[in-house]
């Protein structure tokens, strides 16, 4: 029979699977989930849905009878891990014909059915776009059919309740997609266009999450300064929420949430209203990741990124003027296509003056489909990873000498649970994002909100002690 779902390609008999009995109850299913914290919040809501449908969690994939992958290819590394994994899954799929196997995410939405030709033993190839209805295709499935769907789709919200990792901390997605060009870029095609989540439906999930007991949410987005421009003009209520600046406003008084993050912030578009809200509104963290990818004026431009050097360093500026405090993070790109030494000595000089409390850094890695790709001045990877070698040494000196201003200070940090590398600690974090390890004491669990005397220092975290309550 001609199926009529254009998510569904249709397949001669030869292709289908048998058809099994797949009905999710008593079925166990694991996810196995790579890439960035969309992905993750994904993943937590494709558990909520099967978990909804009557699937049970497993953490052994080599035991479940649902597999997952929810897929990354910001670059070639993050992919190729995937098909290693698959490898795996596909012989044992054909010792147990029983198995549904499943890629989710970005490499899904990049390779769509050839992911089918290299990967005949999968069931299900779904992009980002179609998380939130991976119930529906799952029924596609026990039907036989082998489904791709990576088709352009309107994010719909979802009813159920995301299985989230914590009890305390929560991402809450605001806007999907993305539309910037970043000439390195894979995101743009494997997430697609901006959509902005409604401020009512994210107030409410908010609001949710406060009467469940979490304490911070983090606001996603992937160029989160772009979050209401596809909106519609003014709310029900007749308030204007058009910017991320009136989102913050908007779920600002949602009681019982304490603290309020947001990622990831692009310097083309990050205004200084928004600064003067983060300052202004006392459960915003001070903490902005703000990504510079290069310190050269010409690398950025043919990366297309919107901005200078100069309007960087001015918003960061901004920033500690009002919060001298305040956290940066960044993330940077070496070796991109043509950049010289003088260029990349640019970014070590930049990343130099600002002294960043972290930063992300990679080495060019050329994507499928994007412009740089196919530019003829690649670096070799020697230069690359020489480069990156650099950075990191470099990052990590100032990452050291920024976590210095913590020593002997007491601060204030959200405990998030216990240590998995030592149940004796509990671990949480400083409004500024800094991981704190403590001794576990009675009294003291996740989401209490706790004053730390810090002891030790390293470039990665802190150590202290509960200090004596004023
Ligand atoms: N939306 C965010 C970043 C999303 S991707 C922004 O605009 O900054 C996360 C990070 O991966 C990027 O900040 C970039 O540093 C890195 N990245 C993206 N594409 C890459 C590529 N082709 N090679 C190496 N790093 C890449
Ligand atoms: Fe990629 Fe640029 Fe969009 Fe960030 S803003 S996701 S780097 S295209
Ligand atoms: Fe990777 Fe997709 Fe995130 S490519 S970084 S999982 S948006």
């Amino acid at each position: 029979m001609e199926n009529l779902d254009p998510d569904v390609p249709n397949r001669s008999d030869e292709h289908l699977s048998p058809p099994t009995d797949c009905s999710p109850a008593g079925r166990r299913y694991a996810i196995t989930t790579f890439g960035c914290q969309m992905n993750k919040a994904d993943s937590e809501r494709m558990a909520g849905i099967l978990e909804a449908m009557g699937y049970q969690h497993e953490e052994d994939e080599l035991a479940a009878d649902l597999v997952i992958y929810n897929t990354c290819s910001i670059r070639d590394n993050a992919e190729q891990k995937v098909y290693s994994y698959l490898g795996r899954q596909a012989q044992r799929k054909r010792r147990n014909p029983h198995l549904t196997l499943v890629v989710a995410g970005c490499v899904a939405q990049q390779e769509g059915e050839s992911l089918l030709r290299r990967v005949p033993e999968l069931d299900l190839v779904m992009g980002p776009q179609h998380a939130n209805r991976l119930d529906s295709l799952l029924e596609q499935v026990e039907r036989g059919q082998q489904v791709v769907a990576t088709a352009d789709h309107h994010i719909l919200e979802d009813l159920t309740k995301p299985r989230r990792g914590s009890t305390v901390t929560a991402w809450v997605n605001v806007i999907y997609g993305c539309n910037e060009r970043c000439t390195y870029c894979v995101v743009p095609a494997t997430r697609g266009g901006e959509q902005s989540r409604t401020p009512q439906a994210i107030a409410r999930e908010i609001g949710d999450l406060a009467r469940q007991g979490y304490k911070e949410i983090t606001l996603l987005g992937q160029n989160i300064d772009a979050y209401g421009r596809d909106l519609p003009g003014i709310t029900p209520s007749g308030r204007r929420c058009h910017t991320l600046t009136d989102l913050l406003h908007f779920i600002h008084p949602v009681e019982g949430i304490e603290r309020i993050r947001f990622a990831t912030s692009h310097p083309r578009y990050f205004t200084q209203r928004l600064i003067t809200a983060c300052a202004e509104l006392p459960k915003v963290c001070e903490h902005f990741h703000i990504p510079f990818q290069s310190g050269d004026d010409e690398v950025l431009r043919q990366m297309a990124r919107g901005y200078t050097v100069s309007r960087y360093r001015r918003i960061i500026q901004s920033i500690r003027q009002v919060m001298p405090e305040a956290a940066i993070s960044a993330d940077a790109i070496v070796g991109f296509p043509g950049e010289t030494e003088e260029q990349f000595q640019n970014t070590l000089q930049l990343v130099e003056d600002i002294g960043f409390d972290q930063l992300n850094t990679a080495a060019y890695s050329p994507r499928p489909h994007t412009p740089a790709a196919t530019r003829p001045d690649q670096l070799p990877e020697t230069v690359k990873l020489d480069r990156l070698r650099r950075l990191n040494g470099l990052a990590e000196r100032c990452a050291r000498q920024r976590n210095q201003r913590y020593a002997h200070k007491v601060v204030e940090v959200l405990v998030e649970g216990a240590n998995p590398k030592n149940p004796q600690q509990l671990m949480g974090r400083t409004r500024t994002n800094r991981l704190v390890f403590l001794p576990a004491t009675a009294g003291h669990g996740p989401g209490d909100l706790v004053q730390v005397h810090i002891d030790v220092v390293r470039p990665f975290s802190l150590s202290g002690s509960l200090a004596p309550s004023a």
